[in-house]
């Protein structure tokens, strides 16, 4: 088909994210207009809770730009939205929280954990205390010192990282990387094992922290087994290395509480939080800050003359304006509650999914979801590459009016914006079935070994 107007002007001025830029001139940008059509079973990217149209956070934006549509809070100023925000995300944390530092996205929040760790670091003597944990797959953005956390190796190639101050530990996926025979515990307690060579191998005292999703999102929604996490735990608490607990994605009520802190039962010493921080309405991030770091940071403000970190739009009036009442929202409809009510529905229609023929693996925790895509189910092999199955069933899926994201190692997400119900949540999943029926008739002519 020849490209549209739209989709020439496209090509011709836009550099996509996380595209085949080659590919793209000759197929043109699938361009959307507004949130209707089709169902969205990504919220966008993982991010916009309430769906799209929510007037209440419409006019709350109106209302906060005709009041003070820009202050930042540098040196010594404030706004009303920036204090009430902090004060309610204190207020909602799983944990102690000391100090809350805004950013305007996933990324930027977690280049700043890790500034934040080693200026705190510096101030407590802990000097050689640099080096990150992160995990193979693990998604924790694109800025330089994120993307060196991510453990992608699309993130990383040509753009030569990771920067040398990240140690990546094993990740949590059964299905995947079990060895043969090998039961879910003592998978797990293979992998604190081997996070405990790394952690003796480097020096405890060289590392910062480790740093985690509770569910791994961008990797292939890959849902910690169980006893993963207290594993893990008890590992970094006999070291003494603090845990960055990265919530971009589970934060909100995604995986049926508050946070996937709870879900898993850890405490972290900070968060990340984004995305559904403010239903994606306005970009917005933040770093909620363990009391003990908090007050490093603010000691060592006071011996250096300044805390010499933030943006011109941390805590941008109207985004902390449109966060909080998101948040009211979530409070007000109890949106936990709607997603402990759902998810059964969600789970089980997923995990139906996984007696596919082109299904190996469905793994699922809330309203989030993983579906793997294999040529044969037997001995869990994967299509080749170059066949890209995961994206042409997706696209297969897209004909059906249900948007998904392929993920690396074939895998489809499912993440829907939280306020779906359980009617919607069938749709969802019949436009999914009928969209891998067609994939089943591209698999056969592919030659795939359906058991
Ligand atoms: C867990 C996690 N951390 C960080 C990020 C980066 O966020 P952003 O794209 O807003 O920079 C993402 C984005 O998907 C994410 O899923």
């Amino acid at each position: 088909m020849p490209l549209s107007n739209a989709q020439t002007r496209d090509i011709q001025s836009l550099l996509h994210p996380y595209t085949n830029l080659v590919k793209l001139r000759e197929t043109g940008p699938v361009i959307f207009e507004r949130g209707k059509d089709y169902i969205e079973g990504m919220a966008g990217l993982w991010c916009t809770a309430l769906g799209w149209g929510e007037e209440a956070l419409i006019e709350v934006a109106a209302e906060q730009m005709r009041k003070l549509s820009y202050g930042h809070i540098f040196a010594g100023r404030s706004h009303e939205p920036a204090i009430a925000l902090a004060e309610k995300l204190k207020d909602i944390a799983p944990f102690p929280v000391g100090k809350v530092f805004f950013a305007n996205s996933g990324s930027e929040a977690n280049d700043s954990q890790i500034k934040l760790f080693w200026y705190a670091n510096n101030a407590r003597g802990l000097t050689k205390a640099k080096k990150f944990i992160s995990r193979t797959k693990a998604y924790h953005g694109v800025t330089m010192a994120a993307a060196s956390l991510t453990g992608l190796a699309g993130n990383h190639r040509s753009f030569d990282l990771p920067l040398d101050f990240v140690r990546f530990a094993d990740c949590p996926h059964y299905y995947r990387n079990a060895m043969p025979g090998e039961s879910e515990a003592e998978f797990v307690a293979r992998l604190a094992k081997n996070l405990t060579d790394l952690i003796e191998k480097e020096g405890a005292d060289t590392i910062a922290a480790m740093i985690a999703e509770p569910v791994m999102g961008a990797g292939g929604v890959i849902i910690p087994p169980k006893g993963y996490f207290d594993a893990i735990v008890k590992v970094l608490g006999r070291h003494g290395i603090p845990l960055v607990d990265d919530e971009v994605i589970t934060g909100f009520g995604r995986t049926g509480n508050w946070f996937g802190a709870a879900t898993y039962g850890f405490e972290p010493a900070t968060m990340t939080i984004a995305k559904a921080l403010s239903s994606a309405y306005l970009p917005i991030s933040a770093v909620l800050i363990s009391p003990e770091i908090s007050e490093a940071i603010e000691e060592e403000s006071g011996r250096i003359g300044t805390f010499g970190h933030g943006f011109t739009y941390s805590a941008h009036p109207v985004a902390a304006a449109v966060a909080l009442k998101t948040i009211e929202i979530y409070q007000e409809r109890d949106i936990v509650g709607h997603v402990r009510h759902v998810a059964p529905r969600f789970l089980a229609r997923l995990a139906k999914l996984g007696e596919h023929p082109l299904v190996g693996e469905t793994q699922g925790v809330g309203l989030l979801g993983g579906i793997e895509i294999v040529a044969d189910k037997a001995t869990k092999t994967s299509f080749d590459p170059s066949k890209t199955a995961a994206l042409t069933i997706a696209r297969f899926i897209e004909e059906e009016g249900l948007i998904t994201r392929p993920l690396l190692g074939d895998r489809i997400a499912l993440c829907p914006p939280l306020v779906i119900t359980e009617a919607e949540i069938d749709e969802l999943f019949d436009r999914f079935e009928k969209g891998l029926a067609k994939g089943l008739d591209w698999a056969k002519k592919e030659g795939a070994k359906l058991g």
